[in-house]
Formats: C-alpha cells, sequence, structure tokens
C-alpha cells in the first residue's frame, strides 16, 4: 500500500483484516515510527483497534524502505495524495513518483491498483511510466494497470471498507481483474458488488460520484439561502423534496458549504478535465462558487445582527473538523469563519471532540484563538454561539444554561441541528440556514 494516508492506512488495514500480508509504505517518516510505535495519526473510528490487532497478527507493517515495498506485493495499491496544483487540475506528482518506484524495482509481474482519485488518463500515465523505467533497464516484465478509485467517507471509513456499496475495477487484463476480484470476495459475500468497466470509465466514476454530490450540497445552500430572502423554511422543504425517492434524503442539508479534502480539490478537477477536453461543466463552476459563498454566510449573519467591527468580541465555536467523526481540518469551513471573524477583530474560543490538536498545528499559538476543553467553556462570557460541524454531541444541549453563559444571547447555527421556538424559548436569539 503505497501511501499511508486517510486512504491508504485504512485500505491496508482493512485488506489486513481479511488475512492478507499488508505492507504500508510513506515517504512520511514521522507517520510510519509514529505507526511503529503503535500510534494512529489520524482519527477515524474503529481504526485503531483495527491497527493493533492486525500488527499483533503480524499481517500489518509500516515501512519507508521503498525496495521492501515494491518487493513485497504482487498487488501495488497507489494511494497517494493528488491534491489541487495552481490551476486546479489534480497535481500527479506523487502518483507518478510512485509508479516510477515500481518500475524501477518490480523484478515479477506485478499489479498496479490506483486507488488515489485522478484523473482520466492517469492508467495510461502510469502504464507509460513504468514502461519507460523497465525498458530504461533493458526489463521485459509483465504487468497491469488497474483503476480501483476508493469510496470510503472520512468519519466511517473502516465501515465503508469494510462494507462498501460497490467497488469500481476499471481493467482490461483478465489476470488483473481476476487478481482483484480475489482480492475483494471477502467484502461482499452477501451479494457482488464489483462493477467491473473500462478504465476511463472508472477514472471518471469517482469524478461523478463526488461532483454529484457536492451539487446536491450546494443546491440546497442556494435554496436555503434563497428561503431566507422568501421566509420560508428549508428545513420543511428539505422534508417535502427529500419523501420524493426520485430525490431522497441524503446529501439535502443545508450548512456552512462542504469542506474536506476531497470534494473541493475534486470538482476543481473535473472542471479542469473538462476544460481541456472542450466540454466545461458550466454546473460545476456554480457548484463551488456557491460554495466558497457559502463557507461565509454564517459570518454575513454575525455581521449582519453586530455590525462589521466586531473587536473586542469573543465567540464560541463548536466544531473544527469539517465534519464529525474526524479531525481533518483541510479546506474546513471553520477556517474560513476563523478568519473572517478575527480578521474583522474578534477572539475565537473553540472546542471540537478530536481536531483540537490539529487547529493548535494549524494556527499554532495565535492569540486570537483558544482551546475550551468542554462546549460549555467554549460559550461562557462570549458574544454568541457559531455552530459549525454537527458532531452528535451538539446536538441536545442546555438551552437555558447556554443563555446564562453568554455576555449576548445569540446563537449562529451553520448545521440547522435546533428547533428555532426551542432555543427562542430559552431567551436567545436563534440564526440558522434557511429559516425563519
Ligand atoms: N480522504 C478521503 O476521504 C478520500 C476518499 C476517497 C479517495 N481519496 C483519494 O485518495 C488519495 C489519498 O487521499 P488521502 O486523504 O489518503 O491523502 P493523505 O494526504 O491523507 O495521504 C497521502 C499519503 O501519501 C504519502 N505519499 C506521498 N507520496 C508518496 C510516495 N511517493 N510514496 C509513498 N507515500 C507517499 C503522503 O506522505 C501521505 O501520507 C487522494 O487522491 C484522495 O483524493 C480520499
Amino acid at each position: 500500500m503505497i501511501g499511508t494516508g486517510y486512504v491508504g492506512l485504512v485500505s491496508g488495514t482493512c485488506l489486513a483484516e481479511v488475512g492478507n500480508d499488508v505492507l504500508c509504505l510513506d515517504v512520511d517518516t514521522r507517520k510510519i515510527d509514529m505507526l511503529k510505535a503503535g500510534g494512529v495519526p489520524i482519527h477515524e473510528p474503529g481504526l485503531q483497534d483495527m491497527i493493533h490487532r492486525n500488527v499483533e497478527a503480524g499481517r500489518l507493517r509500516f515501512t519507508t524502505d521503498v525496495d521492501a515495498a515494491v518487493a513485497h506485493g504482487s498487488l501495488q495499491f497507489i494511494a497517494v495524495g493528488t491534491p489541487p496544483d495552481e490551476d486546479g487540475g489534480a497535481d500527479m506528482q506523487h502518483v507518478m513518483a510512485a509508479a516510477a518506484a515500481i518500475g524501477r524495482r518490480m523484478t515479477d509481474y506485478k499489479v498496479i491498483v490506483d486507488k488515489s482519485t485522478v484523473p482520466v488518463g492517469t492508467a495510461d500515465r502510469v502504464r507509460e511510466t513504468i514502461a519507460a523505467e523497465l525498458s530504461a533497464r533493458g526489463a521485459k516484465i509483465p504487468f497491469a494497470v488497474v483503476s480501483n478509485p476508493e469510496f470510503l467517507k472520512e468519519g466511517a471509513a473502516v465501515e465503508d471498507f469494510m462494507r462498501p456499496d460497490r467497488i469500481v475495477i476499471g481493467a482490461d487484463d483478465d489476470r488483473a481483474i481476476a487478481s482483484l476480484r480475489a482480492v475483494y470476495a471477502p467484502f461482499q459475500r452477501n451479494r457482488e458488488r464489483l462493477l467491473v468497466m473500462d478504465v476511463r470509465s472508472a477514472e471518471l466514476t469517482k469524478y461523478a460520484a463526488n461532483a454529484m454530490l457536492a451539487t446536491r450540497i450546494s443546491f440546497m445552500n442556494e435554496l436555503a439561502n434563497l428561503a431566507d430572502a422568501l421566509g420560508a423554511d428549508i428545513e420543511c422543504v428539505r422534508q417535502g423534496i427529500g419523501s420524493d425517492p426520485r430525490i431522497g434524503w441524503h446529501f439535502l442539508y443545508p450548512g456552512v458549504g462542504y469542506g474536506g479534502s476531497c470534494f473541493p480539490k475534486d470538482v476543481k478537477a473535473l472542471q479542469h478535465t473538462a476544460t481541456q477536453f472542450g466540454r466545461p461543466l458550466r454546473i460545476m463552476e456554480a457548484v463551488g462558487a456557491a460554495n466558497d459563498a457559502q463557507k461565509l454566510r454564517l459570518v454575513e449573519k454575525i455581521v449582519t445582527r453586530l455590525g462589521e467591527n466586531l473587536a473586542g468580541r469573543a465567540f464560541a465555536l463548536w466544531g473544527l473538523a469539517f465534519k464529525p467523526n474526524t479531525d481533518d481540518m483541510r479546506e474546513a469551513p471553520s477556517r474560513e469563519i476563523i478568519a473572517a471573524l478575527i480578521a474583522r477583530g474578534a477572539r475565537v474560543v473553540a472546542y471540537d471532540p478530536v481536531a483540537m490538536p490539529e487547529a493548535r498545528r494549524l494556527y499554532g499559538d495565535a492569540a486570537s484563538i483558544t482551546y475550551a476543553a468542554t462546549p460549555m467553556e467554549a460559550v461562557s462570557g462570549a458574544d454568541g454561539l457559531v455552530v459549525i460541524t454537527e458532531w452528535q454531541e451538539f446536538r441536545s444541549p442546555d438551552f437555558d444554561s447556554i443563555g446564562r453563559a453568554l455576555r449576548t444571547p445569540l446563537v449562529f447555527d451553520g448545521r440547522n441541528l435546533y428547533e428555532p421556538a426551542q432555543v427562542r424559548a430559552a431567551g436567545l436569539e436563534y440564526f440558522a440556514i434557511g429559516r425563519p
């Protein structure tokens, strides 16, 4: 498993869990040292126990030794990062470095599996890179390149990997397909979940999935903003449309915009590919722009209520992670909100059940942001409670206590967690997304 991040570590561990012998490689020595010492670099429910169990059983190991990693497996999964480059395309340097490293060292048949989210055409580039390395050393060794995009969700990654909705395999090589069928057989015992297709369709499927989900979110966010203007309640509208089976309930929650390491970059990368091929996706342009604006929607509400100048104000922030059950703050709406509040002179007291160490790493000793040990400690003396991440523990707070603790009794709810009447009954002013 090349790349031991959210995807590589979870995939490697779950593959070990069903009995495979897995060696996880990373170039980040700190990460590998931590894993070797029994630590886990990310927060993901169920992962720590599963890692320990499989390390104990000798099926899961970690290394920075590329020679050992290439020698280890007939299957080489590439699960390295594909961050955005300057013009919005996916930066492929890590994927290509991994491919070259395999080509330089392999001595027998390998199936190279692209698990990272990569633009259409990447499998061809990976194949060319490996072929070039082989021919440079005069070696003739057969290999296959397969696309196997990963659909796991951060916060439920182990569960998703162990019980996938579908497993997409893009390949044109029967031997490689058979080998992946065998790898994934334990994860689909009650019904066939493997969708075998051509490589380009598999590569596009991953972007299409994330683009669709991001589109639903931006659609609901824009509709919520309209509901604000119209005096309608987006929560009623959500129920009114979600109950239509053609629409369904998922990803219809208005809020402060999507974040994380995937949607923002994948929407941009898909758009980049589409433009390159002369088929720009106007919808995705709008989805991205709507999301950028939505991340500041709560700040707009704060400024409308309290004025542009927030000097001397303090805000309690509940939630820093881009979504619950993870400590990931990549592209998190909290970061935009914190920056906007601080830029207007405010101070922020943040609480998050798991992401505070990550926030400390990002913000260092910045005086304008401090951390509270409990949600209520954050609220104490603040000029408003700002709810950003829908952690379970924020869902049913004691509004009377919040009312007593706040200096200014304002609640800005970026996830529509509360019943407006209930919050108001405690003497608080309540501002949500798209609710009167
Ligand atoms: N995070 C998710 O929820 C998720 C879900 C599905 C797909 N993906 C995709 O999977 C890929 C990985 O995402 P992630 O969130 O796990 O990234 P990550 O940043 O958490 O991990 C990537 C890891 O790869 C390592 N790496 C980079 N170059 C390397 C090399 N040459 N050899 C070995 N290791 C190397 C990095 O040090 C890092 O630890 C991305 O393409 C992403 O879009 C992510």
